[in-house]
This record gives structure tokens, sequence and C-alpha cells, in this order.
């Protein structure tokens, strides 16, 4: 997501300073490198150390070190990042932007750079509400500074409200959208991920083995490129993609409300796993009898992706996925034709595909097949994000 991104991080000084650490391990893990700064108030909390040996790279905390001048003089330093990162933005530092004070390294890069600046506030629910906070985030924002809205919740000074710095997993969203081309800016994309689960009686169900992770995968890359998404899910164990509106469902039955509800949408994509049949849900659990285990009358579950294909008010794209064994490419163009799709995602399920990290897709479509190359999920789904708004943009 951020791979060979270089993130300048401005570490201020308040108790979530302690996430900037993990922020930085997130970030390399996603490809990117990060070059920490400490404010003197960050170094209350965490040690250029500890900053530095997580980035493996110098740690910068003065501005009139002369070492530091001669390696990479500070308007360098502000330069040389891709993206500069304030987490946590104290109100402190914040008005020191809004104001466009310089009398720290810190503050010196903010105004130097000619970088986009993202900051990740984190102060106390009435400093954030304060009517100055207010209006130096409603003036930064206008010079094009993303400031994110804090988290609501506890707080370590034992107040509730809006002022927890944003969880880690959503600033690296926000730092990977800044890099990501907007190309599905305004447009709203349903997804629908993960099994169904089908009740027998109250305590068993039919199920599959999808684990959710492509689905959820697709949800996040189509939100990184500016779509407003909304994910229909089946039961799994997985967090909602940051910034993505989530309906959780069970049965097939309530997945194909839950997508007629979800319209209208310029595309969908159908990633879940649903099942085919369900049964006749008995009112109590059944028990063994002499009559011998019970027959099961099962009855065949709405075609989701095939309503959806010929809705009155069907999506501009329609995308299915269809998981096969064998002779996948064939099963895809048949599929294809008979769901009304535009485009079917065909992989092959044979092996450790569902449940696993990685796959391999061919894109089937009336233009042909292509081949993605075999690789992660998050890969897969990112180039099928980019592929979906190549044909939502025409
Ligand atoms: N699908 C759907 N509703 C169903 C069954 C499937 O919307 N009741 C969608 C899936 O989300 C997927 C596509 O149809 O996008 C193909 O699903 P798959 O299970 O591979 O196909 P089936 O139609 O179930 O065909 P078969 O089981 O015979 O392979």
């Amino acid at each position: 997501m951020l791979q060979g991104k270089r993130i300048l991080l401005i570490i201020g000084g308040g108790i979530a300073a302690y996430k900037s650490l993990e922020l930085i391990r997130e970030i390399r893990r996603a490809g990117g490198s990060a070059t920490p700064v400490l404010t003197a108030g960050g170094r209350q909390f965490v040690t250029p150390l500890s900053a530095g040996a997580l980035a493996e790279t110098k740690a910068y905390t003065d501005l009139f070190d002369l070492t530091d001048e001669a390696e990479m003089g500070h308007i360098q330093l502000s330069r040389a990042a891709d993206l500069l990162v304030v987490c946590p933005a104290t109100a402190d530092l914040l008005a020191k932007m809004a104001a466009g004070l310089a009398d720290d390294l810190a503050t010196t890069l903010l105004l130097a750079t000619d970088k986009p600046v993202l900051a990740a506030p984190a102060m106390n629910v009435r400093m954030w509400g304060h009517a100055a906070t207010v209006a130096n985030v409603a003036t930064l924002r206008s010079r094009g500074v993303t400031v994110l809205e804090p988290d609501v919740g506890p707080m370590a000074c034992g107040e509730y409200g809006p002022g927890r710095l944003p969880e880690v997993a959503r600033m690296v969203e926000a730092i990977a959208a800044q890099f990501a081309e907007q190309t599905l800016q305004g447009r709203h994309i349903l997804v629908t991920a993960g099994p169904t689960h089908e009740p027998i009686d109250p305590v068993r169900y039919i199920a599959n083995r999808s684990s959710g992770k492509q689905g959820y995968a697709i949800a996040a890359a189509l939100r990184r490129l500016g779509a407003r998404v909304t994910l229909v899910s089946g039961p799994v164990d997985l967090p909602t993609p940051p910034g993505v509106t989530r309906v959780d469902v069970e049965t097939a039955k309530q997945m194909a409300a839950a997508v007629e509800a979800a319209l209208p949408a310029d595309a969908a994509v159908m990633v879940a796993a649903v099942a085919d049949w369900s049964v006749e849900t008995a009112g109590a659990k059944i028990k063994k009898g002499a009559g011998g285990p019970p027959t099961l009358e099962l009855r065949e579950n709405p075609d989701i992706l095939a309503t959806l294909s010929r809705h009155p008010r069907r999506p501009k794209l329609v995308v299915g996925f269809a998981a096969e064994t064998n002779d996948v490419i064939e099963h895809a163009k048949a599929k294809l034709a008979k769901k009304g799709c535009d485009l079917i995602v065909a992989n092959d399920v044979s092996g450790d595909v569902m449940g696993g990290d990685r796959n391999l897709v061919h894109l089937v479509s009336a233009s042909g097949v292509e081949t993605l190359p075999e690789a992660p999920k998050d890969e897969v789904a990112r180039q099928l994000a980019q592929h979906v708004a190549g044909l939502l943009n025409g």
C-alpha cells in the first residue's frame, strides 16, 4: 500500500505518542519508510532511541543540531519526504501550524515543506471542542492539510468523547489514501463478502469455508480510491475496513434484502460465497430419534447476483465471482452469460484459497480473459479496484 513512500513522522507531546511507534511499524509493514522527528513534548513520552530503532533510521529532534544541518538541512529533510504526518497532533501543534510558528525543528519542517501534510489529532475532549482549536482545524483544512477526525471514546484523563488518536489502521488507510488517485470519488459501490449461514434449527446451520478476506480487501481497496463503499457481510471474524459502511447479515435471504436496500449504486462487486440452498428451519432443536437421521428439505436460495443484473435499478457495472474447483474459465464464461453480469472474477478454490491469504484470479468478460498474477489478497484487491475504476470511468 505504501511501497517506496517516504513519510516524515512528527511526534507531538501527548499521552497517545506511544501509538506513533506502532504507526512506524505499520508504515514499514506496508512498504513505506518513516523518519521520526520528535518535539520536546514528544520526547517526554517516547524516546528518539525507540522511534529511531523501529524506523531503522536517525530520529531528529533539534533545529540547531549542527550535525543534522550539515548532513541534511531542515529544508531538505521536509522535502525529501513524500508526506508529512503529525501524530499525535496536539492542540498546541495544530495552533502553531495554523499560526505559522517555527520555533523548533517540527514546526520549522511543517512551515518549510512543499509536500502534503496529514495530522492525526489527540487531545482532551474539551480542548478538541474549544473554539480556538475548531478555528485552527478549519484554517488548516482550508489550506489543504488533512486533519483526521479523532476517535470517540474513553480518554486517558478520565473523560469521554471525541479526542482519542485515530486507530493505527485508520491512520495507515488515511496515509495510503493520500497517495492513491481518487478515481472513484463520488461513486457508491456495493460489495458482498463472506459466507451465509442457513439455519437448520436454533443451534445448527449450513455454511461454507469462505473467510471474507478477499471481499473485505476489495471493499478497503475501493474505499482507498475514494468510493463510498457499502459492505454487506455474512458472518466473518474480520474488522470493518476504515471508512466502509458495513451491514451484517446471516442468511442469503437477508443478504438479498440488504443488497436491495443499499441501491442505488454505481457498481456492485459480489464476492460473497452465498449458500445455494436453505432449509425449512425447525422451531426447536431437532432431537435424535428412533426414526434415524432426519432428512433435510433443501430449497434454492435467491440468486442475488442474477437478480441484481436484471434489476430495474441495476448498477452500471456488476461484477460476480466464480469459485471453482475445475474447468475454471469455462465455468466462469457460463456464469457470465447465465447471471448477466459484466465481469466474472474466477478463481480455483481446489487448494487453500478459501481462508488463505493469497489468490490467483482470472477476469472473464465479453472482451476476453485476463489473468492477474498470483499475489496476496490485498494486492489482488488493489488491482481489481483499479480495474473497476477503469471500467466505470470508461
Ligand atoms: N451468488 C449470488 N447468489 C447466490 C449464489 C451465488 O449472488 N445464491 C453470486 C456469488 O456472490 C458470486 C457468483 O454468484 O458472485 C457465483 O457464485 P458461485 O457460488 O460460484 O456460483 P453458483 O451460482 O452458486 O454456481 P455453482 O454453485 O453451481 O458453481
